[in-house]
């Protein structure tokens, strides 16, 4: 038998923020992330995208790292203008009201951080995932980020967990693996149970 989900469109997911349904919402930048932009160079200025920000912790954080070309996309509103409310002068030509998948690749990007987006999509996009990120980044850049490791559920609606095998059909078409290891600084209720990723997107 197959389950058929519905879609996580917009609707879906304001209506998540707005019912509180929500508990993906660390809070604050969680402590895998912190460390791997703690050891970015903020004077090479990277271009980064992260999509299915949510209230993006991670953009604030960059932002005041110093890193000036962070841009956040979401389908839903009410995230962002979570965002606005904590970092008012976050540029508002970066906040992408927008479904990833039909983002623009005109200008690419160097750097695509991942956080319980991946696994909040149908897990029939999984395979498009991979391709889109390949798409908007230039040839050398990384994807980096976090992925659940092994079920979550059982359930209807995200998040979808899955194995480190199955991940990495997805994405060896488009990059080469640097890092594709458990996280040893997982916050508590995550420890052991996600992968740190640092992917290169192929020359
Ligand atoms: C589980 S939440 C995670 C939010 C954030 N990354 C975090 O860790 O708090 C998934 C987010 O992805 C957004 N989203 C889902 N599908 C999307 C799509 N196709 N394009 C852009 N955003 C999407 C949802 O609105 C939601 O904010």
């Amino acid at each position: 038998m197959q389950t058929v989900f519905s879609a996580f469109d917009a609707a879906y997911w304001q209506a998540r923020y707005l019912d509180g349904r929500d508990a993906w919402d660390t809070h604050g930048i969680t402590p895998p992330l912190q460390a791997y932009f703690d050891q970015l160079d903020v004077r090479q200025q990277p271009r980064i995208l992260i999509p299915g920000a949510g209230r993006a912790y991670e953009a604030e954080y960059l932002h005041r790292a110093g890193f000036q070309n962070v841009f956040v996309a979401d389908l839903a509103r009410e995230p962002l203008a979570a965002l606005v409310e904590r970092v008012p002068e976050f540029p508002k030509a970066h906040l992408l009201l927008a479904d990833f998948f039909q983002l623009p690749k005109d200008v690419p990007y160097d750097l695509i951080v991942e956080q319980t987006f991946f696994c909040a999509l149908n897990p029939k996009l999984r395979e498009a995932y991979a391709r889109q990120c390949a798409g908007l980044l230039r040839p050398g850049g990384t994807l980096a980020g976090l992925l659940f490791e092994g079920e979550i559920g059982p359930g209807t609606e995200p998040p979808f967990g899955g194995s480190r095998a199955e991940y990495r059909e997805y994405f060896a078409p488009f990059f080469e693996f640097k890092h594709f290891d458990t996280a040893y600084n997982s916050i508590k209720p995550r420890a052991g149970r996600e992968l740190f990723i640092c992917l290169k997107k192929k020359e």
